[in-house]
This record gives structure tokens, sequence and C-alpha cells, in this order.
């Protein structure tokens, strides 16, 4: 066998010398990025409210949940919601993967879902293909109330449908689930931006008239004009506001096809009672749009107005991604814009159960059985609360007090070592020892079994 070689000691000196000299430690920042929000308990039931409502209302109007990734190639974005919008060219969160993919945070759902669509073959499923989905989409726009880098969207899109009795169904969607939050008072704005073919000789016809206005518009307008035109008609400023007042409307400049399936629309809207307005301006920010747009307002009197949700047909844009020829149309709502509006019309969020039984232990052999006890009560769909951490019997009696609960149930030394439990009614004030194996069942009774509560368990956005 070699023998094994002497390892050398570093002379003290060198180690010295060699030291690594560690970077100082960048501070940590304890608190969340520009534009975005922690959702905190406290606000939750506005978000289940919205959450359960736009579950229900999704079932009930046959579109089917899908969930795509929060990541997807940059260009899919870039090719769908088009290279000179807004979103792509100055709001994407694009970087290279480590592995050298050139990828973007989701800045909306639709393009996932198309993707998703032609990715899983859904072209052999029964028209139309409805589909329901919700979650966190990423804009690195400027922040301000309702509006964040990052925000939550429900979103609606059905796929293979032409009719435009689908774009009127799906304007009833977004009608009926703003309403079911007790919004009232909203705006819904329609418009036809025709297709291809109408475009194109209107969209001469605008560039020449903005050729005409290019003074009086700002400088982000003057550059949208050759690549964008449409989007100059929806800018915020007030010179191009005032600038494209008289500009050509595209409504008036729709093909017969167009034509036909706008005025439909508005026949079928007529049909539901539901009130619109035709707004000529409205182009819609995204570049996939073809005939139908819609946007829907907040109704504040006073203050600033916000966009609740839009959508529109995108008839084009399965074909164009590499997939078959598949009309299409969705919209999408902004959450934190409809808890915007909810808070100021005061409507109602969701009210979760409360527990109507409170679980008290005293003594550490109490303690131990209370944690199996209060289980077994889960198992059984019998809420209850308790504050296992604090030691007196005032302190937790306390709690459930607070808690306003109908039934405490008490578990001390004697009660652990006979198997029993005192179960103390907090309205009368009276107590009875009960034994551990009938607890459930009395309780059933006492809370009457058709209004003890049973978890439920929400699917998160
Ligand atoms: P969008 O109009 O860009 O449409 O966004 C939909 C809604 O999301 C807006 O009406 C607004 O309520 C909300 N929203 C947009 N940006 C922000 C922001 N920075 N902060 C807070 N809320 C915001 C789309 O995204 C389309 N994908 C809709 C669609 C679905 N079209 C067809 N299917």
């Amino acid at each position: 066998m070699p023998k094994p070689k002497k390892i050398q000691k570093t002379p003290k000196k060198l180690v010295k010398k060699t030291r690594l000299v560690r970077p100082a430690l960048e501070p940590l920042v304890l608190r969340t990025l520009r534009g975005m929000k922690d959702i905190l308990p406290e606000d939750q039931p506005y978000w289940d409210q919205i959450r359960r409502t736009s579950e229900r209302l999704s079932r009930d109007w046959g579109f089917f949940r899908i969930d795509t990734p929060l990541l997807e190639f940059s260009n899919l974005f870039a090719r769908s919601i088009g290279e000179g919008t807004d979103i792509v060219e100055k709001e994407m969160y694009t970087f290279t993967t480590r592995g050298g993919d050139k990828v973007a945070l989701r800045p909306e759902l639709t393009a996932g879902n198309c993707r998703a669509y032609i990715q899983h073959g859904m072209n052999i499923l029964p028209k139309p293909v409805k589909l329901f989905s919700s979650g966190p989409v990423y804009r690195y726009d400027r922040p301000q109330e309702g509006r964040y880098r990052e925000h939550y969207q429900i979103n609606f899109d059905a796929f293979g449908e032409l009719d435009p009795i689908l774009d009127a169904q799906v304007i009833q969607v977004a009608h009926r689930l703003i309403q079911s939050l007790g919004i009232k008072t909203f705006q819904i704005q329609v418009n036809s931006i025709g297709c291809a073919d109408c475009r194109k000789d209107y969209r001469d016809l605008l560039i020449s008239y903005l050729e005409s206005k290019k003074n009086k518009l700002c400088q982000d307008c003057r550059s949208r004009m050759e690549n964008n035109p449409l989007r100059v008609l929806d800018c915020k400023e007030d010179k191009c506001a005032q600038a494209v007042a008289g500009a050509p409307q595209s409504i008036d400049h729709l093909c017969e096809e167009c034509r036909t399936h706008f005025r439909n629309l508005l026949e079928y809207l007529d049909e539901l009672d539901l009130p619109y307005i035709i707004n000529p301006r409205l182009v819609r920010g995204l570049d996939y749009y073809t005939k139908t747009v819609f946007e829907i307002w907040s109704g504040s009197e006073e203050g600033k107005k916000n966009a609740l949700g839009g959508g529109g047909r995108y008839d084009k844009l399965i074909k164009n991604m590499g997939g078959e020829d598949t009309p299409a149309i969705g919209f999408a709502l902004g959450v934190e814009r409809l808890i915007l509006e909810m808070k100021r019309v005061q409507a109602k969020p969701y009210r979760a159960p409360k527990p109507r039984v409170f679980l008290a232990q005293l003594g550490s052999l109490a303690k131990k059985k209370s944690l199996r006890l209060f289980s077994e009560l889960e198992k059984n769909g019998i809420m209850a609360a308790e504050s296992f951490g604090r030691g007196s019997l005032k302190s937790q009696l306390k709690s459930a007090s607070r808690l306003g609960v109908e039934i405490t149930l008490i578990l001390g030394q004697k009660e652990t070592l006979d198997g029993t439990v005192i179960v103390k009614n907090m309205i009368t004030g009276v107590q009875e020892t009960v034994s551990v194996e009938k607890l459930v069942d009395i309780i059933k009774k006492k809370l009457k079994t058709d209004s003890v509560v049973v978890h439920h368990i929400t699917q998160g956005m």
C-alpha cells in the first residue's frame, strides 16, 4: 500500500494573506417591489367574493377552468399582443433564463390560453370551447391607484364561434359578473374596429387625417401614427383627444360582413336589455382584436373613472399563431379595480363562516388531548376555535366570548382522566359533562345538524 502523503500545514502568515474578503451584505429591503402589493387577510373577503362569484358564473355559463404558466416565451406575447403596443414595447418583464430561453412574465391571459388551445389540440372539442382563467399578470407601467405592476385578472375566452350571439353572451357574462358583485352602476362601451380587409382602407384614411394634425399630437402619438395609428384615437392626453375629435371613425368604414356583425350584436344586446353606448373611439391597447371591441367603465360620478374590464373578438389570432382558422372572443376584468369599486359603493365582501365552538384546555395532559379532539371536531365538520398557546382558563374563555361562539368545550385534568369534556352553553352559561365518545353527536345536535358548518376549500387564484 502506498504510504499516505504527509499533509503539510500552511504557514500561519500565508493563511492570513489568502483569507477571502467577504463582500458586505446588501441590506434587506423589507417591502414589496413598486407597483406590487401583499393581499392581507383583512382584504381577502373581497378577493373571496370575486373568486367565488366568478367560479360560480363560469360554471353556470359553461366555461371550463384553465391555468397556464406565469412565464411563456416572450415572442408569444410580442406576436399576439403586437410589437408596437405599449404592453410589449414598454411594459413586459422579459429576461433570458439560465438555459438561454427568452421568456416574459405574462402581461395578460389570452395569449397563453391560445397557445394552450393549439398545443393541446382543443380544436377537436365541440365548439365553442369556453375557457375561464384567473391569476396575476405583470405590466411594468407607472403605478398609481388602480394601476399596478402586478395585478390580477378574471378572464373568459370562447373559441370557435363566429356568430355575434356569442359576442352578446360574453358581454352578458361580464355584465352579470360585475352586477353579482354588488356594483350596480357601470357603463358598457362597444365598438367595431373591423377586420383586416376593411381596416386597411380605414387605416390609410386615418393616417392621412393624423398627418394633418401631426403638430397637435403628443410625442408618443407621433411615433404611433405610422405603426399603430388606431392607438392614437385612444390616447389619454387632452391635446390628442382634441386633435382626433374629427377623425374618421372605424364603424363608418366597415365592410359588409363586419357591418352586419356589429348590427346583429347591437340587436342581441337590445334583446337582452343590456344598456351600452357605442364609443367610436374605442380601439383597445392590444393588436389582436378584430370586429367587436368593448370596455366596461366604473360609474363613479366624481373623480377618476376606471376601466373595470375589456375585451373583444380576435378571429385571426389562433391562425396567426399557427393553429386552425378559429374565431374567438373574450374579456378580462381587473380584480383590484373591481375591489376599489366594491369598496366605493360599499358592496358586501364574502362573509366566511365563523366557528361556533371553542375548545379550551387546562393542564399539560389536557393540552395534549385537545389537539386530537380539535382534529376530531374538524373531521366531523364542526368548525372550532382554540388558543392552545394560552395557559389560563380565564384568558381562553375571554377569547371564546370575543369570538362570539355558542359553545365552549373545557378539557381539564380531571376530565382528561375521566374521558369526559365539559360543554358550556355560552348564552345561558349552563354547563354539563359529557363523555368524549358522544361529544361529536351531542355538539352536532346542539348546533342543529343542518346549520353545522363544513369547511370548504376554495381554489386559489
Ligand atoms: P386589458 O384591457 O389590457 O385586456 O386588461 C383587462 C383589465 O385588466 C382592464 O380593463 C383593467 O381593469 C385591468 N388592468 C389592466 N392593466 C392594469 C394595471 N396595470 N393595473 C390594474 N389593473 C389593470 C386584456 O388584458 C385582454 N387580454 C382581455 C381579453 C381577454 N381580451 C380577450 N380576452
